[in-house]
């Protein structure tokens, strides 16, 4: 069924009344503070759905020692993303996360960024990726055989194959390695994040040098993360010509102007860390995501077992198998509209701004939620429903280009967005062609906000031979 993305028309930024001086914000009163820091910690999603709901497209948090401005208008996201991008340095999360990724890609800021961006990005270039779909393919392979083994075999959770298949990719595409042997490498991570979280959720307000556990727990976690990389880097195999040794070669000559040799390490630590955790929360979120709202559809399993068994029959898939799976594309495509694996674009203005008519002022935390506005009443009919057809090519695309935008926009825009769509669509295929998936455990999963968009509790399932 082909759904009509054709919604009631939403006041525009230009069709809104034009007061006198800057516009002054809806939101929750002072003495809401109290509930809100609860709802921060407790459910973020539902703190920023509920307040769009309540107050609209913009609404400033005065959280004690934080103000928060959120915006959720697609005009407002193209507005800070791609407009007026310079003055929008990375915000909350990610500047806690630079502790542990330094300066990698994600998380550096002005000249740094644009040289290393420069550098990286012909290296995730689709034609370039596609040359990794074999890759994909061999790591797909090993997934489906781990499946296999347990068919019948009481419950899996499958968040957690996803995450080691996404890892094991990476470890093929960036250093030839196995990854599975670092054993280290997913609790460092964890370790990392849940910290950068902590921070972010505390506002700033406990100091990092305190003697906590947690902070001697980071600490450690974060020599584990530079010991794995060591490791990694010392057992890649010399000189070798594959394209994973193309690849760290690009990673490492995005810091060849530091003269320092120290300075050139971190540089390629921090590049690596990165990818590493950039390139594996996400497409491994996408693809739980996508199977828990696919194993609760039968039509919908049907039709991408139907696809994928036609395409691919039993080979391995190649790159150009891509373009033929135009169902698999649209319902990875609806899964990450609803649950877009960064769910959160948070940036700090560098200089005073306005969006809309409303004054930002220079330092102000700006929130843009993928999560919400992907689910934006007025861009999006029927938004909670999980429906792929959204997404099919003969329908209208979304009421507004940036209704949409799962790997962000402008020039920060996702450098591995075709890496991670590629590693989805062909995965979900191989396992939709050979398996279905019956959830375990309560039937709605809750959405688990860190720095990308976990399920609370993993994703249960017993496997089935399809
Ligand atoms: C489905 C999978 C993925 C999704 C949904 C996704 C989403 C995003 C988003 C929304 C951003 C922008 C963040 C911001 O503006 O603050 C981003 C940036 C980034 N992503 Fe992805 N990503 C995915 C896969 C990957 C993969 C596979 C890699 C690498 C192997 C990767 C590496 C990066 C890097 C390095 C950046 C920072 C780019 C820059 O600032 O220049 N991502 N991603």
């Amino acid at each position: 069924m082909t759904v009509s993305n054709s919604v009631d028309p939403v006041p525009t930024p230009a069709t809104r009344p034009a007061g006198p001086g800057p516009r002054a914000y809806p939101g929750p009163p002072l003495r809401a503070v109290p509930g809100l820091l609860r709802k921060l910690w407790a459910d973020r999603l539902a703190l920023l759905s509920d307040a769009a709901a309540e107050y609209g497209d913009v609404v400033r948090f005065d959280m004690g020692p934080k103000t928060i401005y959120f915006f959720n208008h697609p005009d407002h996201a193209k507005h800070v993303l791609t407009d007026n991008p310079a003055n929008y340095r990375k915000g909350m999360g990610l500047h806690e996360a630079r502790r542990t990724l330094g300066d990698g890609l994600l998380t550096s800021e002005g000249e740094t960024w644009r040289r290393q961006r420069q550098v990286i990005s012909p290296a995730f270039r689709r034609e370039r990726v596609a040359s990794f779909a074999g890759v994909v393919a061999d790591a797909g392979a090993s997934l489906t055989g781990r499946l296999d083994a347990h068919v019948g075999a009481g419950t899996v959770d499958l968040a957690r194959e996803m995450t080691a298949l996404t890892m094991d990719v990476l470890g093929r595409m960036l250093l030839d390695a196995d990854l599975s042997q670092l054993d280290m490498l997913g609790p460092a991570f964890e370790v990392a994040q849940s910290q950068a979280m902590w921070e972010m959720l505390t506002l700033g307000a406990v100091p990092l040098w305190l003697p906590l556990p947690r902070n001697f727990r980071f600490r450690a976690a974060r020599r584990d993360l530079e010991d794995a990389v060591r490791t990694l880097l010392a057992a890649r195999r010399p000189a070798a010509s594959g394209k994973g040794s193309d690849l760290i070669s690009l990673l490492a000559a995005a810091s060849e102007g530091e003269a320092d040799a120290q300075m050139r390490w971190r540089g390629l630590r921090d590049q690596l860390i990165t990818m590493l955790l950039a390139g594996h929360e996400t497409t491994a979120s996408t693809l739980s995501w996508t199977w828990y709202l696919v194993s609760g559809q039968p039509a919908v399993e049907a039709a991408l077992r139907q696809e994928a068994t036609e395409v691919l029959g039993d080979r391995m898939p190649v790159i150009d198998d891509l373009a033929r799976l135009p169902y698999t594309t649209m319902v990875i495509q609806e899964a990450m509209r609803l649950y877009p694996p960064v769910w959160g674009l948070t940036r700090k203005a560098v200089s005073a701004d306005e969006i809309d008519g409303y004054a930002i002022p220079a330092g102000a935390d700006v929130m843009i939620c993928t999560y919400t506005l992907h689910r934006h009443p007025g861009f999006w009919p029927d938004p909670d429903e999980f429906r792929p057809e959204r997404f099919a090519p003969s329908a209208p695309p979304p009421a507004h280009r940036y209704a949409y935008i799962p790997f962000g926009a402008g020039p920060r825009v996702c450098v591995g967005s075709h890496l991670g769509m590629m590693e989805a669509v062909l995965v979900t295929a191989m396992m939709a062609r050979g398996f279905r998936f019956e959830l375990q455990g309560p039937a709605r999963r809750e959405t688990e906000p860190n720095l990308s968009l976990r399920m609370r509790g993993g994703l249960p399932v017993k496997i089935v031979r399809a």
